[in-house]
């Protein structure tokens, strides 16, 4: 059995409501992010979406995209794919070598080369096809499984959906309160997360421009969600779970700013290596320090220093 850093199993049932999540974002939470956001407070993080196939065959790549450290736990790591062979097989492969806390299948990314394919927000089109992979990946692993999707692909539709998800024994699910076709557009709606909460027992977690303490006292309330998952509000402000667990948004003073963006990069250099690390962190430093004074200057600065020993010298100054 899969055991966290308390030496109790992870389960979504077992978490105290409410709780707080660090999204999926491709290209971004990668385990430097997730340590930051883990630290200073997210109750669970999520690997990047990871593509079931590649699993499959194996590709380095891939492999190296879902190592994690302990501390993240617990851990939930993403798939996306369509074919339920190979989805099952990735679930079980995942389980056995990666160990994480959960797995979770992405039925919501609207991004064209995953809906292209007929994944991720594309499998909201066919909920025949989206059930059969929910349950041949709940057959495959006995980790937690949790299903993120939007609400629908061009209407709100998911009623029946969400309550089929819950017979075939998919532990929690995830709403971003907008359908496939508003992309980002518009306010999400969480009035509507709320009408699926009322239809099913499990675990629902709110998603959708949640940005500081106000907008996640709002989802809960108008939702009933049982946790809140923040995606673009955590970027440069990994202390929006503090924030959001305190009802008080907290403002770190730029001290604070550079200790962490520090810390971040110099893990982003031990994972990655040195050339790949150092690029990864460049687009964190417009988040880190926007508001302070001189930022777009500073940050000017920071995507052209080339070793940990230039940005610390950049950031003193
Ligand atoms: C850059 C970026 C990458 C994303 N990558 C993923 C992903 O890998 N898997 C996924 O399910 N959603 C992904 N999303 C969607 C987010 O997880 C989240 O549902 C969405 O951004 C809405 O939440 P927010 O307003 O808190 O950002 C991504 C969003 C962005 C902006």
């Amino acid at each position: 059995m899969v055991k966290n850093t308390k030496n109790e199993p992870f389960s979504w049932g077992s978490i105290q409501s409410p709780f707080f999540v660090l999204a999926p974002l491709d290209g971004i939470t990668s385990s430097p992010f997730r340590r930051v956001c883990k630290k200073l407070g997210a109750d669970v993080v999520f690997s990047e979406m990871i593509a079931a196939d590649a699993v499959f065959y194996k590709s380095e790549k891939t492999l190296k995209m879902m190592s994690f450290h302990e501390e993240e736990r617990p851990y939930i790591i993403q798939i996306f794919g369509k074919d339920l062979e190979k989805m099952a097989v990735s679930a079980k492969w995942i389980e056995e070598n990666i160990k994480p806390d959960g797995i979770d299948i992405n039925m919501g990314c609207p991004a064209k080369k995953v809906v292209s394919g007929g994944r991720g927000s594309a499998l909201l089109q066919d909920f025949d096809l989206a059930l059969k992979i929910a349950k041949a990946v709940r057959d495959a692993t006995k980790l937690p499984l949790s299903i993120k999707m939007r609400l629908g692909w061009d209407e709100f539709n998911i009623h029946e959906f969400a309550q089929r998800l819950e017979k075939i024994g998919v532990d929690a699910i995830t709403i971003h309160g907008r359908t496939k076709s508003q992309g980002f557009k518009g306010e999400p709606d969480w009035k509507a997360i709320g009408e699926i909460k009322k239809l099913v027992s499990i675990p629902v977690i709110g998603n959708g421009n949640v940005v500081n303490a106000e907008d996640s006292k709002k989802i809960i309330n108008t939702s009933g969600c049982d946790g809140v998952m923040v995606g673009r509000g955590a970027l440069g402000n990994p202390w929006i779970f503090q924030s959001m667990k305190e009802g008080k948004d907290y403002k770190p003073t730029w001290e604070e700013t550079v200790e962490v963006a520090l810390w971040h990069l110099e893990m982003s250099v031990e994972e990655f290596g040195g050339k790949k690390g150092i690029f990864d962190m460049r687009k964190h430093y417009g988040w880190y320090f926007k508001g302070f004074d001189g930022a777009s200057e500073l940050r000017k600065k920071l995507v052209v220093a080339e070793n940990i020993k230039e940005v610390q010298d950049i950031l003193k100054k």
